[in-house]
């Protein structure tokens, strides 16, 4: 058995997504979910379906004893980053190489870097007229939006869509694809 944990920081529509996905998988186990938010909605969605969870917060990210310690407790051997807006510190990238998947709203390397998260993201995309943008699934390298990508789709932005029409459709291609790529990935490393 593979041990996934979901790293997510907000509502958490990827996080049940990939929740339902692997709810009955022979060889992949959704083992923890890690939230930096006491009120994020993903935590109801862990309880749901009956996975751990952890609130931390940003001196225990930092601590690779507790961190390690915390996912090591679960087996944990991959991680996916569903809207986790907190940077991966280097200890974790170096303890899980090649081993945790980010996905991003947006065309990288476009749209990504610091502040470039959820809705900015797309209210970005809108202001600058662009006609397409789309999904980046990718690894977690030390450098923020980096890493090698797994995956990108696209989609069509309308000159009459709203950031919120952008989102969207944004969100559709990531329900799509995240859990698919995760299973490719852990099931062919
Ligand atoms: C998703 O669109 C994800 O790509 C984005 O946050 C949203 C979370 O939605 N992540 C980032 O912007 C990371 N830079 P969700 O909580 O409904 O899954």
């Amino acid at each position: 058995m593979q041990y996934l944990a979901i790293f997510a920081s907000g509502g958490g529509s990827n996080a049940l997504q990939i929740m339902e996905y692997f709810a009955s998988h022979s060889s992949i186990k959704i083992a923890l979910v890690v939230c930096n938010k006491a009120d994020a909605g993903v935590l109801l969605h862990a309880q749901k379906h009956k996975i751990p969870s952890h609130i931390i917060t940003p001196q225990c990210l930092q601590n690779p004893e507790k961190m390690l310690g915390l996912l090591g407790l679960h087996h944990i051997n991959y991680i996916a980053l569903a809207g986790f807006l907190k940077q991966i510190p280097a200890y974790l990238v170096q303890a899980f190489p090649e081993k945790i998947v980010n996905i991003h709203p947006a065309l990288l390397p476009k749209y990504g870097g610091k502040g470039m998260y959820g809705m900015h993201v797309h209210q970005a995309v809108v202001a600058n007229a662009e006609t397409e943008t789309g999904i980046t699934i990718h690894l977690v390298d030390e450098v923020y939006d980096h890493g090698k990508h797994l995956l990108q789709k696209t989609c069509e932005v309308l000159a009459t869509d709203t950031a919120a029409d952008v989102a969207k459709k944004v969100l559709a291609l990531e329900h799509a694809h995240f859990a698919p790529v995760l299973e490719k990935l852990i099931l062919n490393p």
